[in-house]
């Protein structure tokens, strides 16, 4: 059979990684498709800079036009990121006739409602594999190896520049800057690095999750978003006596109420597998009725890691090159007359346990003022601990661990405790899941 022909634009860290995989293990892929796949063209910005991969054999050009023009490639990867260009390109290529496989989380999260429909319209396939944790193939296990089941939650470690940033401050006390500078030179960080401290790859990323979940359209603006930047070692030191572990979760629920969608710092029982989930590594645990909770493991970021996923792509999509569109996987894993708007909750609705830390003034009834306060929001405390104040100071720090209650009458509860004469400046509060 005729080689299939694939044309790549963009070649950083991931599309540089694609290609030395597509190289490497083009024998084993061929065995595995039945079909010689070849590289014949992709664009750069700066056909001058230094590749970690050998071009070779490939016609390069500045101009993405070139690759998404050619009549005869069937296969555009778009490994370039960001949502105008790529956007743009891969809106194009689908009006072309390409096959699309992509990495680019941001894409599919801000506009995949739509590029699914255009690509439904012109009987081609978007692939995403690698747009959510990397090399591990959370999109197939959800798509179609869990498509028996209902699934009733997932939690995930989805970002390993945050993940990585937590277990070195952790492990080794370092700062929080340092390590950023770390994974930005590693090629983990996103181009803006305030997307993976702020919550927003995560959130992208969970919305995907979501959407395959539970058979949702894709809506970014209502996933909540807590960043990391506010996590001081004391949290992380007070949780781990406390036997938890604190970790940058994106958490999806179905609830009777709705849909909770929300990327948050959270505090985990340092027995569940996923609390030892440690730098760059992601993991996703996934609740479903039949199958109960399964765990998937592996790394997040990187260059062949991400390349794993998106090859794996390719080697769908070659798969399925004579098929009709209806024997395909539909993009989201639902029929697409089957995605139901369902009500997502507002981030004042969601339900969930919590840590709180605050600094009172070491005097009677300070303690009983402020658990009043929680009884009237109906808020049960779990464990309090009273640390010691520092010598010759009068104000002690207060850790409570809350069972759950709705985000609003902590909100209040928080707001209530910060007017008492005897508790000094902010209660910090980091939501608490036990995930059983
Ligand atoms: N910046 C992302 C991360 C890259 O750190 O996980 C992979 O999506």
């Amino acid at each position: 059979m005729k080689p299939v022909k694939v044309g790549i634009l963009g070649l950083g860290t991931v599309g540089g990684g694609t290609v030395n995989v597509l190289k490497r293990n083009a024998q084993e892929i061929s065995r595995r498709t039945g079909r010689e796949i070849i590289i014949t063209r992709a664009s750069a910005r700066d056909l001058t800079r230094k590749r970690i991969c050998d071009t070779q054999g490939i016609t390069l050009s500045t101009d993405s036009n070139e690759v998404i023009n050619d009549p005869e490639i069937e296969i555009i990867l778009e490994l370039i990121g960001g949502t105008g260009l790529a956007k743009e390109l891969v809106l194009k290529a689908i009006a072309n006739g390409k096959h699309i496989v992509t990495a680019n989380k941001a894409l599919i999260a801000l506009h995949g409602n739509e590029i699914f429909s255009a690509a439904k319209k012109a009987n081609v396939m978007v692939c995403y594999e690698a747009a959510v944790a990397g090399g591990i193939p959370i999109i197939k296990a959800i798509r179609e190896g869990l498509s028996g089941n209902q699934i009733n939650w997932l939690a995930g470690i989805i970002n390993g520049t945050g993940n990585f940033i937590l277990t070195e401050m952790r492990d080794k006390g370092r700062d929080f800057d340092d390590v950023l500078a770390e994974a930005q030179a590693l090629g983990y960080a996103e181009a803006d690095p305030t997307f993976d401290v702020e919550g927003i790859d995560a959130g992208h990323k969970l919305m995907i999750l979501a959407s395959i979940a539970f058979g949702i359209p894709l809506q970014f603006e209502n996933v909540f978003t807590e960043g990391i930047t506010k996590i001081t070692r004391e949290d992380v030191e007070y949780a781990g006596e406390l036997g938890y572990r604190i970790k940058h979760l994106g958490i999806a629920r179905k609830t009777a109420k709705g849909i909770e969608l929300r990327v948050h710092p959270t505090l985990i029982p340092e027995r569940r597998l996923i609390a030892n989930v440690d730098g760059v590594m992601n993991a996703i645990l996934v609740q479903a009725d039949a199958v109960g909770p399964t765990l998937y493991y592996g790394a997040g970021a990187g260059a062949e890691a991400t390349a794993s996923a998106v090859v794996a792509d390719v080697v769908d999509v070659v798969r399925a090159l004579s098929l009709n569109s209806e024997s395909r996987v539909p993009a989201l894993g639902f029929q697409e007359s089957e995605i139901i708007d369902s009500t997502i909750l507002t981030h004042e609705d969601i339900e969930t346990a919590y840590y709180l830390r605050l600094t009172v003034e070491d005097k009677p009834g300070a303690l009983a003022d402020i658990t009043n306060i929680l009884a009237k929001q109906n808020i049960s405390i779990e464990a309090i601990i009273q640390k010691k104040p520092l010598h010759g100071e009068t104000n002690l720090p207060v850790i409570m661990l809350t069972q759950r209650t709705i985000e609003k009458e902590m909100n209040t509860a928080i707001s209530a405790i910060e007017q008492l004469s005897s508790v000094t400046g902010q209660v910090t509060r980091i939501r608490l899941e036990t995930l059983g």
